[in-house]
């Protein structure tokens, strides 16, 4: 008789993971959890997205000056009752929410973690079916008692305790990392159980790709205008020239390049100096899980992990990929004398 290989699902292995640390009491363990129950609640929202009136937009815009989207503010909610709710963090903050949202009741002001959350990631292309996901970042408080506050949130990436996303894509899948490799998990829709499916993810060798929305192209720092430049020339033996892909989403794009091998650039531009992407809710995240893959991630000067954050929506240039692609844009910004 044909054998099964043995699956492990995404709990099985947090909790393997966890008995690896003799101190560890299995908060992150039950973190994790919550927010892959509540990207499954998501997920099932976004498969009946064209099924029932939660297309367009809600009418109300968030921090940022930009509309929200029906699903971005079920995602939101989604997110924050269920951490809320499994008691292990004491304060959120959003992308969707101005302020930190501080759990003050008995049960949460216990809990030794703060989250930092883009719930959904890619929002613009909900419409039209294409991939979006849910960006998470973990932090331990710093703060000791009640609520957690700005100041447990406004900690450099290198800080960080966790960090993932999840790609709601052709399938759905879970992707994190604690600092010890980075894993994925496929979403077995069947059963509604993630099953390791990509264990200790790294940017392949062979890399080719490069992700920017090029419509900026004038706006662009002249470094990052080289560097393009240097990505469409002929030189077989450095696999160029690249092939050009742009979703959109940033998870959906760097999910991509991370399987593939892509670097994917968000410079600041002359009209947008700090660029699009948010420190906290993109950035970081995705800094970390690149670092994890043994790739890199810089605002085009310094490394991403080590911004001291001023403010929770802080925005910043973004490059992120394997490591020689990002030193060789740092490379052309350097040589244009630029900043970003
Ligand atoms: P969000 O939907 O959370 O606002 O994020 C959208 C972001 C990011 O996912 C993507 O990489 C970037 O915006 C795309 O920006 P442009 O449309 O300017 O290319
Ligand atoms: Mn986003
Ligand atoms: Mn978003």
């Amino acid at each position: 008789m044909m054998q099964r290989s043995k699956i492990t699902t995404l709990t099985e292995f947090i909790i393997r993971r966890q008995s690896e640390y003799p101190h560890a009491k299995g908060a992150l363990t039950r973190l994790l959890n919550d927010i892959a129950t509540a990207a499954k609640i998501v997920n099932r929202e976004i498969n009946a997205a064209g099924l029932v009136d939660i297309l367009g937009s809600i009418g109300s815009e968030n921090i940022q000056g930009e509309t929200q989207k029906k699903l971005d503010v079920f995602a939101n909610e989604t997110f924050i009752t269920a951490l809320k709710g499994g008691g292990e963090c004491c304060a959120i903050a959003s992308e969707e929410n101005e302020k930190v949202i501080s759990f003050r009741d008995d049960f949460s002001e216990l809990g030794k973690y703060v989250i930092a959350i883009d719930p959904l990631d890619g929002s613009s292309n909900i419409d039209a079916n294409v991939s979006i996901g849910t960006i998470f970042s973990i932090y331990r408080r710093v703060t000791e008692v009640g609520g957690g506050t700005e100041d447990d949130l406004l900690q450099p990436g290198i800080n960080l305790a966790a960090a993932g996303y999840v790609i709601y894509g052709s399938s759905t899948m879970l992707v994190y990392s604690t600092g010890k490799g980075v894993n994925g998990f496929t979403l077995d829709p069947s059963v509604g159980i993630f099953c390791l499916s990509h264990p200790d993810m790294h940017f392949p060798e062979k890399a080719n790709i490069y992700s920017i929305n090029e419509g900026n192209y004038i706006y662009f720092p002249e470094g990052v205008k080289q560097y393009l430049k240097y990505c469409q020339k002929d030189d077989p033996e450095s696999f160029r020239p690249y092939t050009s892909r742009y979703i959109g989403s940033l998870v959906s794009d760097f999910h991509r390049n991370l399987i593939k091998g892509g670097i994917f650039l968000y410079p600041g531009t002359a009209k947008k100096p700090e660029g699009k992407l948010r420190l906290l809710y993109e950035c970081n995240p995705i800094a970390f899980l690149a670092e994890h893959a043994g790739g890199k991630a810089s605002n085009g000067q310094k490394r991403i992990l080590e911004i001291e954050p001023k403010g929770l929506h802080q925005r910043s240039p973004f490059f992120v990929g394997p490591r020689w692609m990002v030193e060789k844009v740092e490379g052309f910004l350097r040589e244009a004398g630029e900043n970003n």
